[in-house]
């Protein structure tokens, strides 16, 4: 049984009396999840790592969720942690991992947060399941709200494209638009959430929080309990860094792990709070306005919730920030499609494209062990690669013809080097 030692706030300790209480009384900060592992010794490793449990839940023990029976599951985590040697050849790189959560349910990283977040809902006894977002977020919890038979509400800001809200549609979800901007409809989502005692899926909600400390868990799991020396993430709310870096803090609190690897924050120059917080020795994370990106789904300005915890761990871990052009962002998803075979979405390349430059300026050494979070699937922007109209001109049906066609092809796309 996963046992919750008590929801506490990280900055000023107090604690609530009621499970379902998410924001601290005293300084309103998001409540953290303090896990009771005391349990746990030595040889739990061999179990969990000998279990056949093919999901993050292998890990029960560390999630907050009180009955197995409560999990729903989609068959979430353990995704390929893949050696890619020819791109990592590339960019001189020997030991270049991808984490690839383009192969998560609903094809995206948020499906480790709402697999947990959601269980939690069922054993609290919600029957609303909310979230405001656009993309990711949207198309996971409809996907766990509606294998949990929970009803999903998903809020978006005015002009948001059908495509992106299909997903969650699909799944059943119930779509409102709402006529302000993401950022806008933040106070009107929070008076909603209360007034319908609905359930709310955000950062803001300290259970769904843990859900990635998965990464560290399952990390620990395929390196053969060895730490990497690097682990880069895609970051617009802080969620992944700060939940990585409390999973490593468990792992080691046990004494099954005996150092801690280096985060990196990688981010789109449009939108880089925490980058610029870390860039200048800040000890706070100033909001900033959100600018174009091709990195839609991590343009995340004001990282509110979890901003301040995710640049404490990466602080603390001596990473980095790294805010990145988008040219840099497209190329390194191009460099993923062409010599990894792994198709991500232009804010999920932000891993790699992060690498590429902590590398070019020396300061991942081309020895370090470096894992790159891949969080999103191509498929979930395919507008970002445009394939030109001539390649959907029809050929005849004739040898020269294609000969022709080959030819261009090769002298127009890049091949990359062995
Ligand atoms: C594809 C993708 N990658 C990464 C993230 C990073 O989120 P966080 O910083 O909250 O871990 C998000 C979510 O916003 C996302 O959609």
């Amino acid at each position: 049984m996963g046992r919750i030692a008590a929801l506490r706030c990280p900055q000023c300790g107090w604690e609530p009396v009621t499970d379902d209480t998410f924001a601290c009384g005293s300084c309103g900060s998001v409540l953290e999840v303090r896990m009771d592992l005391g349990h746990l010794t030595r040889s739990d490793v061999r179990i969990i790592r000998g279990s056949t449990d093919t999901t993050l839940w292998r890990w029960f023990d560390f999630f907050p969720v009180k009955s197995r029976g409560s999990v729903v599951s989609l068959g979430e985590g353990y995704t390929p942690l893949t050696r890619c040697r020819r791109l990592g050849e590339h960019l001189g790189m020997e030991r270049l991992y991808v984490k690839n959560d383009t192969l998560l349910p609903s094809g995206s990283l948020k499906d480790r947060s709402n697999s947990v977040g959601i269980s939690r809902a069922v054993e609290l006894g919600f029957d609303t399941v909310a979230v405001p977002s656009t993309g990711n977020a949207a198309a996971s919890v409809a996907a766990y709200a509606a294998a949990a038979g929970l009803r999903s509400v998903v809020m978006v800001p005015a002009g948001t494209d059908a495509a992106k809200v299909t997903q969650a549609y699909a799944c059943g979800a119930t779509v409102v638009v709402v006529d302000a901007s993401l950022d806008g409809m933040g106070t009107f989502y929070r008076v909603a959430v209360k007034e319908f005692g609905w359930y709310d899926c955000l950062s803001t909600n300290p259970y769904r929080n843990e859900g990635k400390k998965s990464y560290a868990f399952e990390l620990f799991d395929q390196l053969d309990e060895h730490v990497p020396h690097w682990i880069i993430h895609p970051t617009a709310g802080g969620a992944g860094l700060a939940a990585m870096w409390k999973g490593y803090q468990e792992l080691h609190g046990l004494g099954w792990v005996h150092r801690f690897p280096r985060l990196v924050a990688a981010q789109s120059d449009a939108a880089a709070p925490i980058a610029a917080a870390l860039e200048n020795g800040s000890a706070t994370v100033e909001p900033v306005a959100a600018g174009p990106t091709v990195a839609e789904s991590i343009r995340v300005g004001n990282p509110r919730a979890l901003g301040l915890r995710a640049l404490r761990a990466v602080r603390a871990s001596n990473g980095a920030g790294v805010a990145l052009t988008d040219e840099e962002i497209l190329e390194a998803q191009g460099l993923l499609s062409r010599m990894a075979g792994i198709f991500a979405e232009p804010s999920a390349a932000t891993s790699l494209a992060a690498a590429a430059r902590l590398r070019r300026q020396g300061v991942i050494r081309s020895d370090d062990m470096v894992v790159c979070n891949v969080t999103g699937h191509g498929l979930k922007q395919v507008a970002s690669v445009a394939v030109p109209r001539e390649r959907l001109q029809p050929i005849e049906p004739d040898l020269d013809a294609l000969r022709e066609t080959l030819a261009q092809e090769s002298s127009t796309r890049p091949v990359e080097e062995k």
